[in-house]
């Protein structure tokens, strides 16, 4: 009698709580990028309260820093349990290819995600009959943010596209705005290159080039490279040395008219500088890019070998899991990525990207690693580094188009 209730009572414990031991999650969101992720960890921690969470970061945008030491580990054997990597080629590109990663197709049947999350979306994370990750937010890279009362002041309008753009530079730079756009580091040159290809090319010829059916050496392309050039006559001088948020930083104090970057941007401006949409900040499609949603999702992977494996799928659960998006997405600047969030917990910005990513043609981020391998990626970088150098265009496309051929675009 009593080791049967002894039984029950085992057996009525939720397996939320029956978990125990630790977890090792891996990404680049420290410091100001850091407060959505403890969001997800303090729901993580209420489901599974006996678990230690090694929330281990690696700052620096867009995750430069923390993708190399990822490789050093996952190389050396000693992989995170769960690490954060860019839904699509990005992974798929680097650790799928190398088998170093889980299949997680049985994670989304028994969670009900083939129908949760959009079937594209589930397609970009999909390869070689597997789902490789589980997509966390939706962010859209192509926006253009600046400061309403700033604009008014000095007279000038959004530009809707690059060409209205560069004579809206001419007219602040006459009133003495020294930089009217506002970059920073290699990376984020890199992401106005990719709005700026984008604006000119059009959606179609993007998705063209990374399919291999646009070379990079068209005269259209290097075309967009010309226009690239101009739009950074129109920047600051000191970008190398600005991280994103130095730079969004410059769009509130109004030193700078734009800056184009993801709308991590409009989590910084409201959850970390507590500004309101449309107020302390405004926002467009980047030129030429209206009806055009450019996506990127981050996402979290199970690597093979990870020491705390069963923690780990827990983690992906809570992160996949209507409450995990609508705790994590409001304090990011990103949308969800399931279809059911409750928009009511997000704000205006938010609302006006969920429904341009219902509505706009949808194509992929290639500095936040949806449409190419990480080998064209970081080597892109310096491909743009000595364009601003040099501003060669004929010959940054052709160096683009060798790497494209390198890491088999289009194949
Ligand atoms: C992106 C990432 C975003 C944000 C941004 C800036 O690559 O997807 O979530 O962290 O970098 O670091």
């Amino acid at each position: 009698m009593k080791k049967a209730l002894l039984i029950a009572a085992a057996l009525a414990v939720p397996t939320s709580a029956a978990a125990a031991g630790k977890l090792e999650i891996f990404s680049w969101w420290a410091g100001d990028e850091g407060p959505a992720l403890e969001a997800l960890v303090k729901l993580y921690k209420q489901r599974y309260p006996s678990v230690a969470v090694d929330n281990a970061t690696v700052s620096g945008g867009a995750g430069t820093n923390a993708k190399a030491v990822l490789k050093t580990r996952m190389l050396g054997g000693t992989p995170p349990d769960s690490f954060q990597a860019h839904a699509g080629q990005e992974l798929i590109g680097t650790w799928v290819v190398a088998n170093r990663m889980e299949d997680l197709s049985g994670l989304f049947r028994s969670e009900g995600w083939d129908k949760a999350f959009p079937k594209d979306l589930v397609r970009l994370i999909s390869s070689k009959g597997g789902i490789w990750s589980v997509p966390v937010n939706v962010h859209r890279s192509n926006v253009m943010w600046y400061n309403p009362a700033r604009l008014k002041s000095w007279g000038v309008t959004v530009p809707k596209t690059w060409p209205e753009f560069l004579s809206t530079c001419t007219k602040l730079k006459a009133k003495g705005v020294a930089a009217p756009l506002v970059v920073g580091e290699n990376w984020t040159q890199q992401h106005l290159w990719e709005s700026v290809a984008i604006g000119t090319l059009g959606a179609q010829n993007w998705e063209n080039l990374w399919a291999g059916k646009l070379k990079f050496t068209d005269p259209r392309v290097v075309g967009a490279f010309t226009t690239f050039g101009k739009v950074m006559d129109c920047a600051n001088k000191d970008a190398s040395g600005l991280s994103w948020q130095q730079a969004s930083d410059r769009i509130i104090s109004g030193q700078s008219a734009f800056n184009i970057m993801g709308d991590w941007a409009a989590g910084y401006f409201t959850t970390t500088k507590k500004l309101a949409p449309n107020t302390g900040f405004g926002w467009a499609p980047s030129p030429g890019t209206t009806k055009t949603f450019v996506m990127l999702a981050d996402s979290f992977g199970l690597p093979k070998g990870a020491k705390n494996r069963a923690e780990a799928l827990n983690w992906l659960r809570v992160l996949g899991s209507k409450a995990g998006q609508d705790a994590f997405n409001p304090l990011k600047g990103s949308i969800a990525a399931r279809t059911d969030s409750d928009l009511s917990k997000y704000n205006t910005y938010s609302r006006s990207a969920a429904a341009d990513w219902k509505s706009n043609k949808i194509v992929g981020s290639l500095v936040h690693g949806a449409v190419a391998p990480e080998s064209f990626m970081s080597a892109f970088g310096t491909v743009i580094d000595q364009f601003v150098a040099s501003r060669n265009s004929a010959g940054a496309a052709a160096a683009a188009q060798q790497l494209a051929v390198r890491a088999g675009i289009g194949k």
